[in-house]
């Protein structure tokens, strides 16, 4: 089966302490993970070391960076290369979310940079795409969804695409509460798997996970996460909380 993964988002939320206690109570839970499911902790920089060490030895647990920087090193201050993720292990680092998109002016070409220098240091994106409610109301999304993994990932060879976890968040659902019906949400990850099946064939594109993000909780994730083309979910606001997050991680198939 492919991949399922249910992946944290914390953003810049929690302080060091805070962020301590959420793994701890989390861990707690002791959720045994399948071999094909994992829950991925995108934390803040500061935090990566402490979480890869309480995560350390537990199946399918792993720590992600929320960003990196698009240049491999240098005279780039306050930036995080890939390379310096990788030199601490980091598994995965989150590329594209729609708010370094929208407030740190990243577009698809920078964006096509960090997926390269993730791969090049073995780390797995999670690549976000998603539209914004005006492309969603014009009902352009899937043009503008394709138009973003076109030219961010199609100069990837076939081995690299299928080191790739994409996360489909529509940006009208991101941290409003209003989620995207599970019908809304299979129909566009359904699209993306056909885009990703005309370029790369159907058997790469069945390998890659494609991830629901906007507003998911315990409440709606086994619904989202049942869909056949859903394999779990980027999740920011109930992922603070530990009990909603252990209930989304038990929703993954
Ligand atoms: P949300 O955020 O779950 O708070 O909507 C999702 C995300 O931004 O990754």
């Amino acid at each position: 089966m492919r991949q399922q993964i249910a992946a944290a988002n914390w953003k810049m939320n929690l302080t060091y302490q805070q962020g301590e206690q959420l793994l701890d109570v989390l861990l707690k839970e002791a959720i045994a993970l399948k071999d094909h499911q994992r829950a991925v902790f995108a934390v803040p920089f500061p935090y990566l070391i402490m979480a890869a060490q309480k995560l350390d030895g537990k199946k399918g647990y792993a720590v992600s960076a929320q960003n990196c920087s698009d240049k491999k090193s240098g005279a780039y201050t306050g930036e995080v290369a890939a390379e310096m993720l990788k030199s601490i292990n980091i598994p995965y680092c989150v590329l594209g979310h729609s708010e370094r998109r929208e407030y740190f002016g990243e577009d698809n070409l920078t964006l096509a940079q960090k997926v390269l220098l993730c791969l090049e240091n073995n780390i797995t994106p999670i690549f976000c795409c998603g539209e914004p409610l005006h492309i969603r109301e014009a009902n352009a999304q899937q043009e503008f969804v394709a138009t973003q993994l076109k030219e961010s990932l199609f100069g990837l060879a076939d081995d690299a695409i299928r080191k790739i976890v994409v996360a489909y968040e529509p940006i009208w659902a991101i941290g409003t509460g209003r989620t995207a019906s599970a019908a809304q949400a299979q129909e566009m990850h359904k699209h993306i798997r056909e885009f990703l099946t005309a370029k790369y064939g159907a058997a790469t594109a069945n390998e890659i996970p494609i991830l629901y993000g906007g507003s998911v909780k315990g409440a709606n994730a086994s619904e989202l996460f049942g869909c056949s083309d859903v394999d779990g979910g980027l999740v920011g606001g109930a992922s603070l909380n530990a009990s909603e997050f252990a209930s989304i991680i038990r929703s993954l198939k």
